[in-house]
């Protein structure tokens, strides 16, 4: 068999293409449990999931349902679009306030088109797929502390006839472009820019010195040759969504840090808790072929070393981050942090692959102003989510009597864990986010196309039904649930599905989406989420924009804003064709937004001859009046 070109595969292709699963479930059964759940948009929420759908009765008819969105929302809806610039509603502006390879530092080069920079280059300069991202105001700084996920090997090496690293130094450039790039930013008469020479500026890679920390620190699953401790790593990886804590620093989430490790020996044996995160022979990046720290064969724990919840403090760029293994190693989505009524520290996080779980950490010791803090995120309670089909659910504790596991055990492996206690198997959890005027969170299930075909990594079913109700999900949907008492600390909740994408023009069964989805709204695949002051959220997707068959009248990928109480729901903005929307917060006087454009596949935002350029930009009002 050919293998395809490792540098174009989607993470999830390359998990699929390392270990292909069996078809246990039957084609037939499939089919059969989705056709009887047909009737979702005809108002015969019979049983079951179903019912949950939109289920607290905030829409009163199909027919006033699928009218186009207005009621709270503060623009005019904008029609999909399918070309390579970035679209806003009238009244509102946006502009590019950083992209991939704009020096950081007075000393570093400006951008070069032709060999996409150097290593040397990359490492003073904003990194490659900002992602997650979140504010920080600091001494009347505004600091944004920002994610670059990864990178596009044909874009950063376009000299290299397949985009593959050839050398060291293309490896090296390759971590360099990738971490963290805390900037600073202000607004002047041509809008917002970064602040070059920023003493705050700081850029976080792929090596930068970092500390473990918490339960699993110094496990003899954590140490190497080159950190006998288990305690000392040697950067970041694959930093996707992100979180801020109450005390200020900015949490970044590890997702799929295992393609960036290979095995030299091609007989490696690769244990099952390898497997189960996807670890296999051939990296996509080419790390193991240039630096020997990610070669399985000779480190076989240096992976255990990623997949958490990093803590960075950005008012400090001297500081060292740590990872909280506390929080459990899986592949992180993001870290949404709310306070409980009694003031312990909850943080709601996904792991998003097919049939995996959903999480949440809960410290031990409240936080208050002013105490340390310096060990809250080391002392608490691994929970992971177990829906019931009648919209009630639990957390499950994960610990050494729940799973049989040793503590350390139990948060290297929390995937196993979990799969131990029972969780639900989900629609690949993204971003988690909290409503600030209301005890409630959303968690963006983003698609699976295995859902109800094929088990998770760990053998454990994906049985249609509770909060991913349909098979071969292709379209994904929204859950959300209130904590019993209004207390996110508490084991209790309730759920129902905020919203289920889909396409009611080429559908009329439970693939058309909810009632809440309309010809004018359609999208796929809602990844990143988060909350306006108002209690507005804001959802950007992340999936298929080619504009056709089952996506047709989709469109470029894109933001939209919904509302909570009536579940209506407006697109606010479209991207460039290829790009993903992802990443969003605001100035801190909120007349400004700003929003992630990843990997856009147009020449965005240099035009055409240039390189595609991930971005930043910021979008406010023309009258300057506040939103969000
Ligand atoms: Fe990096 Fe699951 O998105
Ligand atoms: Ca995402
Ligand atoms: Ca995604
Ligand atoms: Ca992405």
């Amino acid at each position: 068999m050919t293998r395809p070109d490792l540098t174009t595969l989607s993470f999830d292709e390359m998990d699929e293409l390392r270990d292909p699963r069996p078809d246990v479930q039957g084609f037939d059964h499939v089919v059969e449990r989705a056709l009887s759940r047909r009737g979702f948009l005809n108002g015969a929420l019979a049983f079951g999931s179903a019912a949950a759908v939109m289920g607290l009765g905030g829409l009163a008819s199909t027919t006033s349902a699928r009218a186009q969105a207005a009621g709270r929302f503060a623009f005019a809806p904008i029609p999909i679009a399918t070309d390579g610039t970035v679209h806003v509603p009238a009244g509102y502006r946006w502009d590019v306030v950083a992209k991939w390879g704009q020096p950081l530092f007075p000393d570093a080069p400006d951008f070069d088109h032709e060999t996409g920079g150097t290593a040397a280059s990359s490492e003073r300069a904003f990194g490659d797929n900002n992602d997650g991202m979140e504010m920080f105001s600091i001494d009347g700084h505004t600091l944004i502390a920002v994610n670059n996920e990864y990178t596009n090997p044909e874009y950063l090496h376009p000299k290299n006839p397949d985009g593959a690293p050839a050398n060291a130094e293309d490896v090296r450039k390759t971590q360099n472009v990738q971490g963290v790039s805390v900037i600073e930013v202000a607004e002047g008469a041509d809008g917002w820019s970064v602040v070059v020479g920023s003493p705050f500026t700081r850029r976080i890679t792929n090596t930068t010195p970092m500390r473990l920390s918490g339960p699993a620190a110094g496990h003899d699953l954590l140490k190497t040759a080159a950190d006998p401790s288990g305690t000392k790593v040697l950067g970041t990886l694959n930093n996707c969504g992100a979180g801020k804590t109450p005390w200020g620093t900015y949490l970044t989430c590890e997702e799929n840090f295992n393609n960036f490790f290979g095995a030299s020996n091609p007989d490696h044996g690769f244990t099952d808790t390898d497997k189960r995160y996807g670890l296999g022979a051939e990296s996509g990046y080419g790390y193991e072929k240039f630096d020997p720290r990610f070669d399985i064969t000779q480190n076989p724990n240096e992976p255990h070393r990623f997949g958490w919840v990093v803590e960075i403090d950005p008012a400090n760029p001297a500081s060292t981050p740590v990872k909280r293994t506390a929080l459990g190693r899986f592949k992180h989505e993001n870290a949404a942090v709310v306070l409980a009524p009694d003031g312990r520290v909850v943080v709601y996080m996904g792991d998003d692959e097919r049939g995996e779980f959903l999480y949440k950490f809960v410290s031990t010791r409240p936080y208050a102003p002013g105490i340390d803090t310096g060990t809250l995120l080391d002392e608490g309670q691994l929970y992971v989510a177990k829906f019931n089909d009648d919209q009630s659910g639990e957390w499950l504790p994960l610990t050494p009597e729940s799973t049989g596991m040793t503590m350390a055990e139990m948060l290297i492996f929390a995937r196993v864990a979990a799969s131990r206690v029972g969780a639900t198997t989900m629609d690949r959890p993204e971003w988690v986010a909290v409503n600030p005027i209301k005890a409630e969170a959303y968690c963006a299930l983003t698609n699976n196309k295995n859902r109800g075909v094929k088990p998770n990594a760990g053998g454990d079913a994906t049985p249609v039904g509770g909060p991913n109700p349909r098979a071969k999900n292709l379209y994904g949907q929204v859950v959300r649930w209130a904590p019993v008492g209004d207390d996110h600390a508490a084991t209790g909740f309730k759920w129902d599905l905020y919203v289920m994408a889909g396409n009611p023009t080429v559908h009329n069964d439970a693939y058309a989406g909810s009632a809440n989805i309309t010809e004018g709204n359609m999208f796929n695949s809602p990844d990143g989420m988060m909350f306006d002051s108002a209690g507005m959220l804001w959802i950007q997707t992340d999936g298929e924009d080619d504009n056709a068959g089952d996506f047709k009248g989709h469109g470029n990928n894109q933001m939209l804003v919904g509302d909570p109480v009536t579940g209506q729901i407006a697109r606010f903005l479209t991207g460039p064709k290829g790009c993903e929307v992802t990443g969003i917060t605001w100035a801190p006087d909120r007349r400004t937004v700003f929003v992630g454009i990843q990997h856009p596949g147009a020449p965005f935002p240099d035009g055409e001859g240039k390189l595609p350029r991930s971005s930043i930009i910021a979008i406010s009002r023309e009258d300057g009046a506040v939103f969000g």
